[in-house]
């Protein structure tokens, strides 16, 4: 056979096959008004929406009672009277997301979950500079929304940073575009920022070092990964306590938009590993290069290690701004942007829309699966966020500085949610389901969870709690998985069985917080019921 044929026959191939490609899209809200740029759940199962708020005039977004002048942008020589809002939240049910009140300018923040399940939200660009501002969920028969604290700022203004609870519940607040430092919620006493000359360091030509990765170690220190540099660093005594290898192949944050996740921490929760992938070319930002090709590397690092080295592996396609979600499982999902170009308004093509699942337990050269493409492209501006039953959400995707409509790339409105392989109808009778499981969970206590499903002779039962990231800019911060010690011991009832867990022993290994808890069997989760953990 000719070799034409042959590559005749693989397209046939690919184009039939394209069907089994595991996983499954579902369109939730066709029309959600804003383009989501930061992405929360709640622990009321609704999922916070927010753009950035300096978009007037426009004819999107949620219309307000009171249009106020258009304050954001001391720049701007022409305000105009601006009537929208670019907050709702959405109830996974309810296709029309509720609108929320936020005025100052959210435009590339950062936020992070507070011990009692209020979200603390911090800076933006010009009057969001400094602010500081919480959102409290609540049920979707009540009315809850942002409140902007008028008593209280940053002491530097934050665009870009990156949000990380602590073990004692303070957040810490990383970088920053100038803001080579680091500065705490609530603040230390004295208030102030503590210098991270780090950040500058790994700074270059086109930064590259803003929307750090930060990931709590189990030891409680923090892995800072900025540029294509690492650390680990003692935010207690501020002191940066060993330098990572450099990782290969360029830049990785913020314009050049990897991603990174830190691995399901587990068993005695001695070691932690991160990984790090995709990002654009080195100088694609620069030279506004839409087509150079991004990165198609993973880079794993063994972070607790005594003499840790990066392992890297290629992934099935290349990817700038995907997202990696954490699934209750422990694999990695890989999801939205594109394979040409950089991050930035304008400067990416060529969606990538097959999601990649990444199974870390699997040796190297196998740990990559390809699932079923999505039909919207998701590039700047997207969000992913793991769902309590399991699925996905993907909002966002907005390239342009203002809405637009008319573009290879328009502004998308619409939310989805994708359904990997373990919610396959195959799965349905060894989905377990949680009957009952304590609201709050001390560390290192004992406390057991009331299942039904199928009797478990087949395989272990795991219990995962999941962290509810801020996602944004093709980072999740905050996310964490932890894998708790289980056994399992018979209910006394038919069909149902309880499994005995201990809680982390502490707040290096999970913060405090709200946490949805995961039930799994044979690759199967339940759907969560969410615990504090304090
Ligand atoms: C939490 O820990 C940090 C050390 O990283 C410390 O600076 C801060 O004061 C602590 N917060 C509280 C409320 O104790
Ligand atoms: C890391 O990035 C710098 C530029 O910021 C570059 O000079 C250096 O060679 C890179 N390191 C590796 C291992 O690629
Ligand atoms: C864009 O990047 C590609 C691949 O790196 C390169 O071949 C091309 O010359 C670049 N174009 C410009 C205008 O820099
Ligand atoms: C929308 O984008 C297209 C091309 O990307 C541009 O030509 C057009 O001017 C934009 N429209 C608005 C209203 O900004």
């Amino acid at each position: 056979m000719k070799s034409s044929h042959i590559i005749f026959l693989l397209i046939i191939w690919i184009n039939e096959s394209h069907q089994d490609f595991p996983g499954t899209w579902e369109l939730l809200v066709h029309n959600a008004r804003i383009a989501s740029m930061h992405t929360v759940v709640t622990r009321f199962n609704t999922v916070l929406l927010l753009d950035r708020t300096d978009l007037s005039p426009s004819e999107r977004g949620y219309r307000q009672y009171h249009c106020r002048m258009d304050p954001q942008n001391p720049q701007d020589q022409d305000p105009k009277p601006d009537c929208f809002t670019y907050s709702a939240l959405y109830d996974l049910i309810n296709p029309s997301p509720r609108a929320l009140t936020i005025t100052t300018d959210t435009w590339c923040s950062s936020g992070q979950f507070l011990p009692d399940g209020t979200l603390l939200h911090t800076g933006g660009d010009y009057d969001g500079f400094k602010k500081i501002r919480t959102f409290t969920p609540c049920e979707t028969t009540s009315f809850c929304d942002w409140e902007e604290l008028e008593d209280t700022e940053l002491t530097q203004g934050r665009w870009y940073a990156t949000n990380q609870i602590l073990p004692n519940g303070s957040v810490i607040i990383v970088g920053g575009k100038d803001a080579f430092s680091v500065e705490l919620f609530p603040p230390r006493s004295g208030g102030g920022v503590v210098n991270f000359p780090f950040l500058q360091d790994a700074s270059d030509d086109q930064m590259d070092n803003l929307y750090p990765f930060v990931h709590l170690l189990p030891n409680g220190h923090l892995f800072v990964f900025a540029n294509n540099r690492s650390v680990l660093y003692d935010h207690t005594n501020n002191i940066v306590l060993k330098q990572y290898p450099q990782l290969e192949g360029g830049p990785r944050n913020y314009p050049s938009a990897g991603s990174s996740a830190m691995l399901a921490l587990s068993g005695d929760y001695s070691t932690a590993t991160i990984v790090v992938c995709g990002g654009a070319q080195y100088g694609a930002y620069n030279a506004m290069n839409i087509s150079a090709p991004a990165k198609t590397s993973c880079g794993r690092i063994e972070a607790t290690g005594k003499f840790p080295v990066w392992e890297t592996e290629d992934m099935p396609f290349p990817r700038i701004m995907g997202d990696m979600v954490m699934l209750p499982t422990g694999d990695i999902l890989i999801i939205n942007g594109a394979q040409t170009g950089s991050q930035g308004f304008d400067m990416a093509s060529n969606p990538c829309l097959h999601p990649v699942l990444y199974k870390p337990d699997e040796p190297v050269g196998s740990r990559f699966r390809v699932m079923n493409p999505g039909k919207v492209p998701r590039l700047y501006h997207s969000t992913a966020n793991l769902l309590p039953d399991g699925r996905v959400l993907l909002a966002g995707s907005n390239p342009h500085s203002y809405y637009n409509f008319s573009s290879e790339f328009p502004t998308e409105l619409k939310i989805e949610a994708f359904s990997p392989e373990y919610l396959s109808s195959e799965n349905k009778f060894t989905r377990p389901k949680i009957i009952e499981l304590p609201e709050r969970i001390h560390y290192g206590d004992e406390f057991s969870i009331l299942v039904t499903g199928v009797l478990p002779v087949l395989g272990m039962h795991e219990v995962n709690i999941a962290s509810a990231p801020f996602a944004t800019h093709s980072f999740s911060q905050g996310q964490r998985l932890v894998k708790l010690d289980v056994s399992v011991t018979w209910s006394g009832q038919l069909a149902s069985y309880r499994l005995a867990c201990k809680a982390p022993p502490d707040g290096r290994v999970a913060p405090p917080g709200y946490y949805m808890v995961f039930v799994v069997y044979r690759g199967v989760p339940s759907v969560a019921k969410w615990a504090q953990l304090l």
